[in-house]
């Protein structure tokens, strides 16, 4: 995670960022240290990288790579305003124990892009990460990637429109996606648990499933209510401050798997 003491809306690269009205710093990082508080009671260990000042979307952890079995699959970032994350990120993997990183050639933008499961690797095209950037994830890491194309600005990372739930499920927004894609999910998760539009609006389906709990954007009152029913456990937190850059809790973490 990456503490947003730099956070500010000040260039726009997606629909939910307003220069004009901008966004509070101090509000962000109360908002940021519940969430990390959050994953400590939940015992998960959280690393932190150093927030870099002029990168104010630095706090987007998810978008810094992508680490699956150790190895690292590195960001190039779309928009010129966050080139410089791509390497920052890379030169922490380098220096906190991942020997294996690659630089990648193609455009992509890590873990906003690639979602991990236990028999393949999710991938969203179509406003950011570039289709060629799947085959190359997937030749570096050995696993399968199924591409997804997304088609809704608002949603224009797959980790904004779609989480996994624990290894083999998930739960998305169908709207976000082509109906070819659209087809694809349903093929490959019969059992998904499918969000509605108000949901996606708040960014709900920017969510991170550790296999039971879930932490959620807390405006997300009707997923909320369908995960409990499914037995998972929710765990509301309100990042609203962060969802001014289009970010939820999940673009605020990026999972190291080993
Ligand atoms: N303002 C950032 C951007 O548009 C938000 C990134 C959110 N991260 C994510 N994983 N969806 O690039």
């Amino acid at each position: 995670m990456c503490r947003p003491e730099h956070f500010a809306v000040t260039y726009a690269i997606n629909p939910w960022m307003d220069p004009v009205a901008g966004a509070d710093a101090g509000k962000a990082v109360e908002q940021w240290e519940a969430l990390r508080a959050a994953y400590r009671s939940l015992g998960h260990a959280v690393s932190l990288i150093d927030p870099i000042e002029g990168l104010p979307d630095m706090v987007f952890a998810a978008n810094g790579a992508l680490v699956v079995g150790g190895r690292v699959y590195g960001a190039k970032f779309t928009y010129p305003e966050r080139y410089a994350e791509g390497p920052a990120y890379a030169k922490w993997m380098l220096e906190n124990g991942f020997s294996e990183v690659l630089e990648a050639e193609h455009t992509n933008e890590g873990e906003g892009d690639f979602l991990t499961l236990d028999r393949v690797i999710l991938a969203g095209t179509g406003f950011r990460t570039d289709i060629a950037a799947h085959q190359e994830a997937q030749e570096f890491l050995g696993r399968p990637v199924v591409t997804l194309r997304l088609v809704d600005p608002r949603f224009y990372h797959l980790d904004t429109a779609l989480f996994p739930l624990g290894g083999d499920n998930v739960a998305y927004y169908p709207g976000a996606f082509s109906p070819g894609s659209r087809a694809v999910l349903e093929r490959l998760f019969p059992e998904a648990i499918l969000a509605g539009a108000q949901d996606a609006a708040v960014l709900g389906l920017n969510a991170v499933c550790d296999g039971r709990n879930v932490v959620i954007n807390a405006e997300a009152v009707e997923l909320i209510e369908t995960l409990r029913g499914r037995g998972y456990e929710p765990v509301p937190i309100d990042l609203s401050e962060l969802r001014k850059a289009g970010g939820g809790p999940k673009c605020c973490t990026l999972e190291l798997r080993s």
